[in-house]
């Protein structure tokens, strides 16, 4: 906690370090209340790095910890030795090697923060990721730095049985006063974010594993007993990601050891420590019974995506935190590409792909377009934890994928394994990395650099004609990018543009472009502001795919009829322009009936647009998983993201209404799709399982928005007998969201009911609870009235992120009915919410401090009362640099 104005740290700023570190050796004295850790480290001077006339010293950073001794070279350094100025400890140096011992004492029993050592539920993990090793001991805790670690972890036996640490076990035995010891080394160099350890009292599931080479891995998933029951699919997860990363690109695993490790209270996701993966539980634990498809497929892409970055992170890594993308988007590009291989059909993939077009729009294109806008390569922060971001992550692998585009699947692969070649061992920039794929595919990638470089999201705007004499179609692109925080002026892109044309019976025409034949879907590069393709041999007026499989993250304007949408929506050749065409014909809808809506105008929807769903609900030709896709409508969150003046409750009246419509108007066929897609035998999460479910459940929701008497006891009945999770779940959510309905009696008291059975039967399931109460904070009958209500509950916690995030984060980030109530109740419980999370965990007060983003997007009166409440969590004395930066940006 800060109350000096935060530093903010540049990119342009970066310089060498002074001193490398060849070998670090740890010991731990594992004590909750006062844990001891002597630190020994050989440090070889960096004559790379100039000191710039200064004197040469040794930098160390160091957070909330106790220091004891310092010895450089044997010799113990007295205060006047060293300077210690916040974070930072200096000591002048010159020497060329140098070995510092040090000793501190930590307390991980109060350290709520979550990075570095602390304790959950009575044992020990850490999290050191960005900067959480400097609050285990004095280091160069930057990722450029790289060494080789030996852990000794000493701790009371019958409390902390099990002892983990990176690399291989060396050694283990026993101790005076009841306590043990475990000696554990990491053969290969890392930065110190990549430390972990854990001591706790768990089981785990284990299994040797073949490698490629012929070697055996020993495998092992440890989590709390009593939770044996859950930890098969992700060591199903990891042999599949270890034989992918092997077969796609000749990547092995490099240990004879790969361990996860589950833990309740955790920040994030999952971190990738070298060898000792730590997890948020919520992506490793499941059965059938308390998990859901949604559940299982997170588990193998984040299971995937830990693994893989053992290549891409942990043996190249990051010179520097800007470079953030470096690692993380490519390595969520190898995690969704496992996650399509995985599933292995072509419509399968496109799911895959679909899924991540909507998280893109969902969330990355409104963060491009607020107050916290960066670029994929950011230039500044003042908290790198503020970066994990949708647009480090999700489009940093959108950013991947274009040159994979671009180059071809071999040409790509070629550019992977130079940059293996090339960097191993080695902490390097994004710029390595493009200039690892200009080189292996002979291409001039300089402009590509400004996908790096430049925040927002282009805009892409297309004008076709048709010139039938001639038998030339003209595509012109023109683009353009908005203005983001400190970037006002944007210049062009190179975008890969996949391109197909339609005739008339919806077939694809072939292409040809300059005289050379193009198949039938072309990737036209774009790189002037304005640009124009004139396809040749032409004959007849086409209906053109643009950005097939999007093939760029941009927004693609152009003017279509409602009459090409629908041919683009039952005929286009690419699954996802296929899929495209149907949220354009409804976000048409959607945007004119929330203007109804608004004016007070009674509300109606047309005959095109409910055939058009009509005949993809009841087309068998198309696998369910797509046909669920194509008749979801475009969420809240985007819709919004279309208006100039946001009104919340216009939006949702509308989505609402054209909901109930299709219920009510495809009733017949939604229940005969729902007895259609029943999965009957055992429960498997299957691609083709899940895409039956899917398309089942988005039916009984659309009979369930509505509600008649059929409808709900086709809930209830759902609800009874449901075998598993996913079944189980969505019939809850048709209740709970069907409970203020008047079309049905005692809609409230089913939905009240069947909530009560819920948390009766799973009260002892951490992670289901999590999901009871998101259920309800999410619901649109909820209000801040409801969520102190629930806040008050035994079950509720602000100190286990999962829980806080399930109730507070869902509530004022996924209803934006109940958050954007007109009296401002909701912003004033946001800012309360904020302040309280802050004093306990900065990363997840921070998180929840974006819900109010984009404010000045809203209508007059609503902007007032969101000023308000951020400008009482601005006013606060003390204030993390996490929240600070963020209601700070969003201020200014
Ligand atoms: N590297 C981890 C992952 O994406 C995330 C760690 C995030 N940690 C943090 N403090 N923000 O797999
Ligand atoms: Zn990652």
């Amino acid at each position: 906690m800060r109350t000096d104005t935060p530093q903010t740290i540049y990119r342009k700023d970066y310089t060498a370090p002074s001193y490398l570190v060849d070998a670090v050796e740890l010991g731990f004295d594992l004590d909750p209340a006062r844990t001891v850790v002597a630190n020994r480290l050989t440090l070889r001077r960096n004559d790379a790095a100039g000191t710039g006339g200064a004197r040469r010293e040794i930098e160390l950073y160091g957070e909330e910890l106790q220091l004891v001794a310092i010895r450089l070279n044997g010799k113990a350094l007295g205060a006047r030795d060293y300077a210690i100025d916040g974070a930072l400890l200096r000591i002048p140096c010159d020497a060329q090697d140098v070995v510092l011992e040090i000793e501190t004492i930590c307390v991980p029993e109060t350290n709520t923060t979550l990075s570095g050592l602390y304790v959950s539920n009575g044992n020990f993990y850490t999290q050191c990721e960005a900067e959480g090793f400097r609050r285990i001991t004095y280091f160069p805790d930057r990722p450029d730095v790289m060494a080789t670690y030996t852990v000794m972890l000493r701790a009371d036996k019958r409390q902390f049985p099990v002892l983990l640490s990176n690399g291989n076990l060396i050694e283990e035995g026993d101790l005076p006063d009841g306590r043990h010891y475990a000696l554990w080394e990491d053969p290969f160099k890392k930065p110190s974010y990549l430390f972990a350890l854990v001591a706790a009292s768990l089981v785990c599931q284990e299994e040797t594993f073949p490698l490629q080479d012929g070697r055996r891995a020993l495998l092992q998933v440890w989590v709390e007993e009593g939770n044996l029951d859950k930890t098969d699919y992700a060591m199903q997860s990891l042999k599949r990601s270890i034989r992918w990363d092997e077969e796609r690109w000749n990547l092995e695993l490099d240990l004879d050891r790969f361990m996860i490790v589950a833990v309740g209270d955790f920040n994030m996701g999952a971190m990738e420590n070298k060898g000792l993966n730590i997890f948020n539980t919520k992506y490793v634990l499941a059965n059938p019974r308390v998990a859901t498809d949604v559940d299982f497929q997170g588990i193998e892409a984040v299971v995937g995506h830990e693994y893989f970055h053992n290549w891409t992170g942990n043996r190249v890594t990051c010179r520097d935190w800007f470079q953030l993308s470096l690692k993380e988007g490519l390595t969520v590009f190898r995690d969704q590409e496992f996650s399509a291989d995985m599933i292995g059909t072509a419509s399968g993939r496109a799911v895959t792909r679909i899924d991540q077009v909507r998280t893109l729009r969902q969330a990355q294109f409104p963060e491009d377009a607020g107050p916290m806008a960066h670029p994929v390569r950011p230039d500044s922060f003042v908290e790198i934890n503020n970066f994990y971001t949708v647009t480090v992550y999700e489009k940093g692998a959108e950013v991947v994928r274009m040159y994979q585009t671009l180059l071809g699947r071999d040409g790509f692969r070629k550019g992977m394994d130079l940059y293996f070649a090339r960097h191993d061992e080695q902490a390097v920039t994004c710029d390595d990395f493009r200039a690892a794929m200009a080189d292996a595919g002979g291409r001039d990638l300089s402009q590509f650099e400004r996908w790096y470089s430049q925040a927002g999201t282009p805009v892409v705007q297309a004008e076709t004609h048709y010139d039938a004499e001639r038998q030339t179609y003209t595509l012109r692109l023109v683009q353009s990018c908005p203005a983001t925080p400190g970037q006002a002026g944007k210049l062009p892109f190179h975008i890969p543009v996949a391109v197909g044309l339609l005739g008339a019976d919806g077939r694809d025409l072939p292409l040809t472009l300059d005289g050379v034949d193009l198949g039938t879907t072309a990737v036209l590069e774009l790189v002037e502001a304005d640009q124009s393709f004139v396809f040749g041999g032409v004959r007849e007026q086409p209906t053109p795919s643009i950005l097939r499989d999007f093939s760029a993250p941009v927004i693609l304007k152009y003017g279509y009829s409602d009459a090409e949408l629908v041919l683009l929506f039952s005929h286009d050749s690419d699954p996802v322009n296929r899929w495209e065409a149907g949220q354009r014909l409804a976000m048409g809808r959607l945007l004119k009936l929330a203007e109804d809506a608004a004016a007070g105008r009674s509300l109606d929807l047309d005959d095109v647009f409910v055939d058009a769903m009509r005949k993809m609900l009841v087309d068998a030709s198309l696998d369910p998983a797509f046909r669920e896709q194509a008749l979801l409508l475009p969420s809240e969150t985007m819709i919004a993201d279309q208006m100039d003046v946001v009104d919340p409750m216009a939006i949702h009246m509308a989505r609402q209404f054209v909901r109930a419509d299709i219920g009510a108007r495809l009733r017949s066929e939604l229940r005969a799709q729902y007895d259609a897609s029943q999965t009957p035998g055992e429960y498997s999460p299957d691609a083709e399982s899940i895409g039956r479910r899917a398309l089942k459940n988005l039916c009984l929701a659309y009979l369930c928005a509505a509600p008649d008497e059929a409808a709900i006891a086709l809930a209830r009945r759902q609800f009874d007998e449901a075998g598993n999770m996913t079944d189980r779940v969505a019939a809850l959510g048709a209740l709970v969201h069907a409970r203020a309905s008047s079309a049905v009696a005692d809609a409230a008291a089913h939905a009240d009911d069947a909530l009560r059975r819920f948390y009766d039967e799973f009260q002892g399931e951490a992670l289901v609870v999590d999901k009871w109460f998101a259920m309800q904070a999410s619901a649109p009958t909820t209000d801040v009235a409801a969520v102190r209500a629930l806040m008050t509950h035994p079950a509720f916690t602000l100190r286990n992120p999962n829980r806080a995030r399930s109730l507070v984060s869902t509530f004022c980030g996924a209803n934006p009915v109940g958050f954007h109530a007109p009296d401002g109740s909701g912003y004033a419980f946001w800012a309360e919410s904020v302040i309280a999370l802050d004093a306990l965990n900065p990363q997840v007060a921070s998180r929840l401090a974006r819900a109010m983003d984009r404010w000045r997007r809203y209508a007059p009166a609503l902007q007032k009362h969101m000023k308000k409440a951020l400008q009482q969590v601005a006013g606060r004395a003390t204030l993390s640099n996490d929240v600070r930066e963020v209601v700070g940006k969003a201020l200014a």
